[in-house]
């Protein structure tokens, strides 16, 4: 599962192009990443969380000790291991080579290795990879589905490794956030980007360092990512049979769009309001709660059996 060369998935709607051309930049960005005080992964090994309030708020009262649970696009595993320390059986799956080494290391040296397996594999290829395991809580984050064409596709792998009851939670960048630029005033935007989903139209961009560090040398590197709406995300997850749970929206970003947003205590980024305070009137990201009905139909279940309600439902 380590071999550099993998080939583009045979069945999977990702160009070999553009597949080729992310896999490359995230083996790059995962050597930056490594190093950088935004992933601080020497505090990790010291025994921080990665894992932002939110997440613990809304998500946490969902792991519990043995919750088996499957996380989506991993990158290099700070949070799957967070949710392993946590006392979760997690695996996590990502088509970066480098960032599943380093994922496998991290394990070792914490020794969270026993509750912890990494799948180095193509999100589309995660029905072949995973053999039919099914999952209490699968886990998708920050970041992670701007990489993929096709939510259709991804809704069902996410419906399909979820334990009948289980719960599906993802925290993410908002779409509306992906239409901004900077705008033509001091720290000020505009919207410049697609607003709705053109599966067979990436964006294609020259990578300038990245959002963990700016100055991580990405010479001669592109992406291409993919919008979406959230009318496409939520309707692919109610399609594939998942009911939503919650939908929250934040004026909040867990990385900053530019240099000049505002990093507050818990991790979030603002944009300023030009007299000295944080803008509160456009979404930066989402969170989303969604369940599998039990195989009677019910509900998944809304609180954990022995565990505590989320603390603050919001819609
Ligand atoms: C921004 S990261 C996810 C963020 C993660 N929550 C974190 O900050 O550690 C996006 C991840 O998606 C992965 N990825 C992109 N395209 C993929 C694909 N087609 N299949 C599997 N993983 C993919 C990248 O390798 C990267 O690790």
């Amino acid at each position: 599962m380590n071999d550099r060369r993998q080939p583009a998935s045979a069945a999977g709607p990702i160009p070999p192009e553009a597949r080729d051309a992310n896999l490359a930049l995230w083996n790059r960005w995962t050597r930056a990443h490594e190093k950088s005080d935004f992933y601080d992964v020497q505090g990790f090994k010291a025994g921080a969380t990665s894992l932002l309030p939110l997440e613990l708020e809304e998500l946490g009262p969902y792991v519990r000790e043995g919750t088996t649970l499957l996380h989506l696009q991993c990158h290099f595993g700070l949070d799957t291991l967070s949710w392993a320390r946590r006392g979760a059986e997690v695996v996590g799956l990502d088509f970066s080579d480098e960032a599943i080494a380093l994922a496998r290391r991290l394990a070792e040296e914490t020794g969270l290795s026993g509750r912890a397996e990494f799948v180095c594999a193509d999100l589309y290829d995660a029905d072949a990879h995973l053999d039919g395991r099914l999952f209490d809580v699968v886990f998708v984050s920050w970041g992670a589905i701007e990489w993929l064409p096709d939510l259709e596709r991804w809704a069902g792998i996410v419906a399909r490794h979820l334990q009948p009851g289980g719960t599906f939670y993802m925290a993410e960048i908002h779409p509306f956030a992906y239409a901004l630029e900077e705008g033509p005033g001091e720290q000020d935007v505009q919207i410049t980007y697609r607003l709705l989903p053109a599966p067979d139209r990436p964006d294609v961009e020259p990578v300038e360092g990245s959002y963990a560090d700016p100055d991580a040398d990405t010479s001669g590197l592109v992406s291409y990512g993919w919008q979406h709406s959230l009318a496409e995300i939520v309707g692919t997850l109610v399609g594939a049979g998942l009911r939503l749970e919650h939908l929250h929206e934040f004026p909040t970003s867990p990385a900053p769009f530019w240099s000049w947003m505002i990093r507050d205590e818990q991790r979030w980024w603002w944009l300023p309001d030009g007299k000295g305070g944080r803008r509160r009137d456009l979404p930066f990201s989402y969170s989303l709660r969604a369940s599998k009905p039990a195989d009677d139909g019910a509900p998944g279940e809304a609180a954990p059996a022995g565990g505590a309600g989320p603390a603050d439902e919001k819609a």
